[in-house]
């Protein structure tokens, strides 16, 4: 893992970023200078390197997906009012709203220049399975701001939500590194599964930590998804669990909006969390789901020095704390 990381925090900093107009690029490197986890280009690299010792495409592509993730977050800092990111001011926080949305259009369109460079012959069908994730990635992202005005939300809309909005990205980065390495097709497709479950729990995580994670470590503000009324995992099992006086408390948190009463709001919603044990059911959650992943590796039948590393990654991806 530490060579893969290596390799991609080598493949960000020689990509050339600082252009003119300053204003439209010093953002983009702002962003990717902040670190973040590089997971994406980390299970391209991985996948990949299961079939082929050459990773050069693979950190074409890696590097791709992970300017098209920043890319996303840029944006969706904006439209889910976050002042945080990896512990310091979101791009719109430190410079506005404009800059935010088009240094992002910006590294939408990079992310598809940095693609381009793939010599693979392999290369029309990276690009088709990546245009299909990104275009799914704008569904999950048009259900999570739908869902905040809608109290009628299902656990099973809510799961789809977020295999479109941030599990078939995870899912994608395996399959295009194992396409690039020279899997088969079901080789490839079970990778591309095993992303899909890792990155539903990676999503239940995130809320988890959203409403229970350390500001310092998480990186982002405690609470954000209550203020904006996302309907995460922890709400919509709550609302399930919740009847009588703790139901009524509950609503009456939900329906408060002045400003003055953020506080209260997170306070009070994180509290009836635990006496529901919402927390814990979601770590179960993540759990089942990360026993699902390891079905799918295990369907793979790789050495197990290989598959280990998949389900170690699995395993970290769900007990994280940023
Ligand atoms: C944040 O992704 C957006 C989600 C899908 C939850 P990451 O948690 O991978 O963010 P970084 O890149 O490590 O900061
Ligand atoms: C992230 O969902 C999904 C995308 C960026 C497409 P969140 O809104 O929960 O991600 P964070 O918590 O802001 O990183
Ligand atoms: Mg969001
Ligand atoms: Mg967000
Ligand atoms: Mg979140």
């Amino acid at each position: 893992m530490e060579r893969y990381l290596q390799i991609i925090e080598e493949a960000i900093r020689s990509n050339a970023w600082k252009r003119e107009p300053n204003g439209l690029y010093e953002p983009i490197e702002y962003v990717l200078s902040l670190g973040g986890k590089r997971i994406r280009p980390c299970l391209t690299l991985m996948a990949c390197n299961l079939f082929s010792n050459d990773l050069t495409d693979a950190v074409t592509a890696g590097l791709a997906l992970e300017v098209f993730h920043n890319f996303t977050l840029l944006h969706d800092d904006v439209m889910d009012k976050a002042d945080t990111r990896r512990g310091y001011p979101t791009v719109h926080k430190r410079w506005n709203e404009n800059t935010a949305i088009l240094s992002g259009d910006a590294m939408l369109v990079e992310a598809y220049r940095i693609l381009s460079g793939i010599k693979s012959p392999k290369f029309t069908e990276v690009l088709d399975l990546f245009t299909k994730t990104a275009d799914e990635v704008c569904k999950g992202q048009q259900y999570d701001m739908e869902f905040e005005t809608r109290d009628d939300v299902s656990l099973d809309e809510y799961m789809e939500m977020i295999r479109l909005k941030t599990a078939v990205l995870l899912a994608a980065s395996l399959k295009i590194g194992a396409i690039l390495g020279g899997a088969t097709d079901s080789q490839a497709q079970l990778l591309y599964d095993f992303g899909i479950y890792v990155g539903l729990g990676f999503q239940l995580r995130d809320d988890y930590l959203d409403s229970f994670g350390d500001p310092v470590i998480f990186g982002k503000k405690i609470g954000g998804d209550i203020l904006c009324g996302k309907k995460t995992f922890l709400l919509l099992t709550a609302k399930e669990l919740a009847h009588d006086k703790t139901l009524d408390t509950l609503n009456n948190l939900l329906s408060l909006e002045d400003k003055k009463d953020n506080q209260k709001k997170i306070d009070g919603i994180i509290e009836i969390y635990k006496v529901l044990g919402v927390n814990n059911r979601c770590e179960e959650a993540c759990l089942t789901l990360n026993n699902k992943a390891v079905q799918c590796i295990k369907k793979l039948q790789l050495p197990d020095n290989k598959s280990i590393l998949f389900t170690d990654f699995a395993n970290k991806m769900v007990n994280r704390k940023k």
